[in-house]
């Protein structure tokens, strides 16, 4: 089965073709040079982006992995959570092609994509427990089967990649920042300053294992202000800040994984690109006897090869969406 994936759903444009769940192209189209000068998205801008990239994209894809239209047997396009006006890009696209072609077309959930994510390089049994970390979501997920994903925890406030991308701005070192902020890490003392780690006590949601960062951005920023940080101190504080950062998370999925029984965990998204997290997860996994399994830079950030494989179980057991299919910038997992 040829699946053809589109994610459209916040700042980058991508198409990606699956043979039979093996990636043969996958293709993003970033806009980090549009947004870099506000400091952070803005919506417009991405959807005239996404308009002007989506065809490009689509046909790089189909070439590179030597397929036309004609070979392809079904459509998976993210259909929400996400900016809207750059959702509606990708899934009025994708029904193009699909009506054009007389294929089936499904609407994938961009989360379901990121808990995906690393099977696109290697097997992971179900059920496993996922740490969906990134520039708009924070989550804890226990995985059951494929469709089945049990929500045991979220972020009250900002998401962890938003809070590196707050605190970046805040040391001035662009946007999005935390790919910056990891690099300045490596070279600044982790423990140079104590910044206050949040206990979140379970809410009415019932939900016992969700996180917070709001206060943290402001510890750093108060400390900022109060001590102006130059050259070596500027690391220090990068180092602390995602020192803060990666202890929570680790904590409150370590906590969640015994709760559940968790023999395997999967850590997705742009912030599973983080260094640090990715050797300290490695470190707890070895100590708990957790498998932990993180997809390679590329199938971290946003990429169209998840959104396919996805919509690929789906496709496979005769599923079609029709075409009153609508974007959700809030799409429930
Ligand atoms: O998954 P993603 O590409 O987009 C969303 O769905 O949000 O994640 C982007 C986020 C940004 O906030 C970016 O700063 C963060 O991932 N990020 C990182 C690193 N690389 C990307 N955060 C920490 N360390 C990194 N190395
Ligand atoms: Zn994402």
């Amino acid at each position: 089965m040829i699946v053809l994936g589109i994610e459209s759903s916040c700042d980058d444009t991508a198409a990606a073709v699956l043979v039979d769940r093996d990636v043969r192209s996958s293709v993003v189209a970033s806009q980090d040079a549009v947004h870099q000068k506000y400091g952070g998205i803005v919506p417009e801008l991405a959807s005239r982006s996404h308009l002007r990239a989506i065809v490009p994209v689509i046909e790089q894809a189909l070439s590179k992995a030597h397929v036309t239209l004609t070979d392809v047997n079904g459509i998976a396009v993210t259909a929400g959570p996400g900016l809207v006006g750059s959702l509606l890009v990708g899934l009025s696209t994708a029904k193009a092609i699909a009506f054009a072609r007389q294929l089936p077309l499904v609407g994938v959930n961009h989360l379901e994509g990121h808990l995906l994510s690393p099977q696109l390089e290697a097997e992971v049994a179900f059920p496993y427990l996922v740490l969906l970390v990134s520039g708009g979501h924070t989550s804890v997920y226990w995985a059951e089967g494929y469709g089945c994903y049990r929500c045991l925890g979220l972020t009250r406030d900002d998401a962890a990649g938003e809070a590196f991308d707050k605190v970046a701005k805040i040391l001035g070192l662009g946007f999005p920042g935390g790919r910056a902020i990891d690099d300045l890490a490596r070279s600044g003392d982790r423990e140079a300053i104590r910044f206050p780690r949040a206990r979140i006590k379970p809410g009415r949601s019932g939900r016992r294992f969700d996180f917070s960062f709001s206060g943290l951005k402001t510890a750093v920023w108060q400390y900022v202000r109060e001590h102006v940080p130059a050259g070596e101190a500027i690391a220090a504080v990068a180092a602390s800040f995602q020192e803060a950062v990666v202890d929570q998370l680790l904590d409150t999925t370590l906590a969640a994984a015994n709760d559940v029984g968790a023999q395997r965990l999967v850590i997705a998204g742009g912030v599973a690109a983080n260094s640090r997290l990715r050797e300290r997860a490695l470190a707890a996994g070895a100590k708990f006897g957790l498998a932990v399994s993180m997809p390679s830079f590329r199938y971290c950030t946003d990429n169209a090869a998840m959104i396919a494989y996805a919509g690929s179980w789906r496709l496979a057991r005769g599923d079609c969406d029709p075409f009153t299919l609508n974007a959700s910038a809030d799409l429930e997992l």
